[in-house]
């Protein structure tokens, strides 16, 4: 998809992780139906496990909900037991994947040139990428968590970005699934920092590329998050899983 304004609406996405069965549907169909009855100001998107995937976009089709992948292979087709590709995501009706989120970059050992690949793969099929960057705690611990992250931006998004739909997702590893949320502060400067890596990478294009939070987002924090400096949306996981707490998310941004 290529870029198609300047100022892009804030993306709330919700990463449904190794979670949720059929009845799951239910609560996207929850959320789409509300967003049917008030529009809202932010784009909405979920990432269902790849089996869902289908099911859920014909589910929510002709609404406001958007649909994408958790992951995609970099290759487009081939012997690769057990992947998807970015064309099947296509296929299943997805028009989003994350890629390089923590729990792969940990659980599969997927390096930030693996993670790029995967980008390319995703725009050749027409997908737009949610990249994830951050860092873990020793790195924090030690103050190197703005070199590591911005390094892993520079390896994580090759140059055939340029011109297209994309957005970068920190998500401080310390911060998921744990409650413990970053601060404002840490927030804005990690924001700031990716967000001169991006013009210094992309120019004008790189001004404007949403940057989402991820990392414990909850309805009683989500409004103080979303209106921090260089916040363009946010990555949610666990409180994605119940339409009434991720239409409160929604509604903040
Ligand atoms: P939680 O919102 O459950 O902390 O997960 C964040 C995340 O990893 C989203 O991709």
């Amino acid at each position: 998809m290529t870029l198609s304004s300047t100022t892009p609406r804030p993306l709330v996405a919700g990463n449904w992780k190794m979670n949720g069965l059929s009845a799951a549907l239910d609560e996207a169909r929850a959320v789409a139906a509300a967003l049917d009855q008030k529009p809202a100001a932010a784009r909405v998107a979920i990432f269902p496990s790849a089996l869902l995937l289908h099911r859920l976009a014909e589910t929510v089709e002709g609404g406001a909900v958007l649909v994408g992948a958790q992951d995609c292979h970099g290759k487009a087709s081939g012997a690769h037991t057990g992947d998807v590709s970015a064309e099947m995501v296509v296929d299943a009706g997805g028009t989003m994947v994350i890629v390089g989120h923590s729990e792969r970059r940990t659980d599969h050992a997927e390096t930030c040139a693996q993670v790029a690949g995967k980008v390319e793969a995703a725009l050749a099929a027409g997908l737009e990428p949610i990249v994830c960057v951050g860092e873990p705690l020793e790195k924090r611990e030690a103050g190197q968590a703005v070199t590591y992250v911005v390094e892993q931006i520079r390896n994580s998004l090759p140059a055939s970005l340029t011109g297209q739909a994309f957005n970068v997702a920190y998500e401080p590893i310390w911060a998921i699934g744990t409650g413990h949320v970053a601060s404002i502060d840490n927030i804005v400067e990690m924001h700031a920092a990716i967000r001169a890596e991006l013009v210094a990478k992309f120019g004008e294009q790189g001004k404007v590329t949403p940057i989402l939070y991820g990392g414990s987002v909850k309805p009683d924090n989500a409004r103080e998050i979303l209106a921090a400096a260089e916040v363009g949306g946010a990555l949610v996981g666990g409180a994605s899983l119940k339409a009434k707490d991720f239409l409160a998310i929604i509604e903040a941004a």
